[in-house]
């Protein structure tokens, strides 16, 4: 009998895409057919682990079998948008660790050969597929926060510190593929300053800090850091009506929802204009499971059916984009930049 389950690869398996390799080889109805991996001591580790998993340093003999119908890309940032070009023109589906490429030309070209070729492009934007960020999109879609006002995302720690990009293309794309997610718009202005204390020389920037306008007076304040004492991944939502706030530290408190907000003045009197209402916090349980196998499953689910998943292409090519706006803007020290389309 013919083998249905999916036969996927994964190219990189370093310290993230070992992660892939590990969720992808104990997946039901997934056959991980090979690792493709440069380092001999991380392929190594692969043999070592995954016994019937295929190992080669060859991209090439990957994409001539047949059986292969998706390629996960989790090498380092520069090489996403070459690797993911081989793997779309050879007619596979792909799914492109973030940021999907480091240049919005590139990634609008990977966007455009998957259009042309029929192909599933995604993009590993692994927040949107974590059960919290779920259900804060129910909850913002339901009307129950009110109007969207602003969020405030903090991701910080002490390292990763990456040589090949800076802390906001490694940070941030978490934090912008979120606040497009739930404000529904696109970012189209951003004003980001930041300091490079580690790698000056090549100033590559350790913590930055950046305001990013949406469309519709939306607003988003991102901070991102490799250079902080205390591990934080917090995103707060302020809206018209309650606010919320999603801390992927907590064990069993990641979402907390705040019935806290402004009443609308009732006469314009200094005394009478603004008042603060705070009620109940409440904190919903949320069925916690892996955000990377979810994501799987969104890939898996769309090279089956060939529907464009959550986290597709477009979505990072828009992450991409705002992402260079923020560059340009650090560069200008802060200047705000708008976002090319
Ligand atoms: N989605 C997330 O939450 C998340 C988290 C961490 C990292 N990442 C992303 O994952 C990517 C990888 O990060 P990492 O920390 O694992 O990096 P890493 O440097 O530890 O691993 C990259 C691996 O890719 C291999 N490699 C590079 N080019 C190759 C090629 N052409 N063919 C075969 N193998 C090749 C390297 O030998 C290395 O083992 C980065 O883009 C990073 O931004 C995503």
């Amino acid at each position: 009998m013919a083998d249905e389950r999916t036969g996927l690869a994964v190219v990189g398996s370093g310290s993230w895409g070992r992660n892939h390799v590990r969720s992808l080889a104990t997946m039901p109805g997934v056959e991980l057919r090979w690792v493709c991996e440069k380092d001999e001591a991380a392929a190594q580790s692969v043999r070592a682990n995954h016994p019937g998993v295929q190992v080669t340093r060859d991209l090439e003999q990957v994409l001539a079998d047949d059986a292969v119908k998706g390629v996960v890309i989790a090498t380092h940032a520069p090489s996403h948008a070459p690797l993911g070009k081989m793997v779309l023109a050879a007619g596979k589906d792909a799914l492109v660790e973030k940021p999907l490429a480091l240049d919005p030309a590139d990634a609008a070209e990977l966007v455009r050969l998957a259009d042309e070729g029929e192909r599933i492009l995604m993009v590993g934007h692994l927040l949107l597929h974590h059960p919290a960020v779920e259900a804060l999109k129910t909850l913002v879609d339901s009307g129950e926060l009110g109007d969207i006002l602003y969020v405030v995302c903090r991701r910080l720690n002490l390292g990763v510190v990456r040589q090949n990009e800076n802390a906001w293309w490694s940070l941030a794309p978490h934090d912008l593929s979120i606040a497009r997610y739930l404000l529904g718009t696109e970012p189209v202005a951003v004003s980001a300053t930041g300091g490079a204390f580690l790698q000056t020389e090549a100033g590559i920037e350790d913590v930055v800090f950046a305001t990013v306008r949406f469309a519709g007076d939306r607003l988003a304040h991102v901070h991102v850091s490799w250079l902080d004492p205390h591990k934080t991944r917090m995103l707060t939502v302020v809206g018209s009506k309650k606010m919320a706030v999603f801390d992927d530290t907590s064990g069993d408190q990641k979402l907390t929802i705040y019935d806290k907000g402004v009443e609308p003045p009732k006469s314009l009197t200094y005394a009478e204009g603004v008042r603060v209402r705070t009620g109940d916090i409440r904190i919903p349980a949320i069925r916690m499971s892996e955000p990377l196998r979810r994501e799987h499953e969104a890939f898996v689910r769309a090279i089956e059916t060939r529907e464009v998943p959550l986290g597709d292409g477009r979505s990072g090519l828009a992450v991409v984009r705002a992402l260079e706006a923020g560059s340009r803007s650090l560069a200008a020290g802060g200047s705000e930049m708008q976002v090319r389309s």
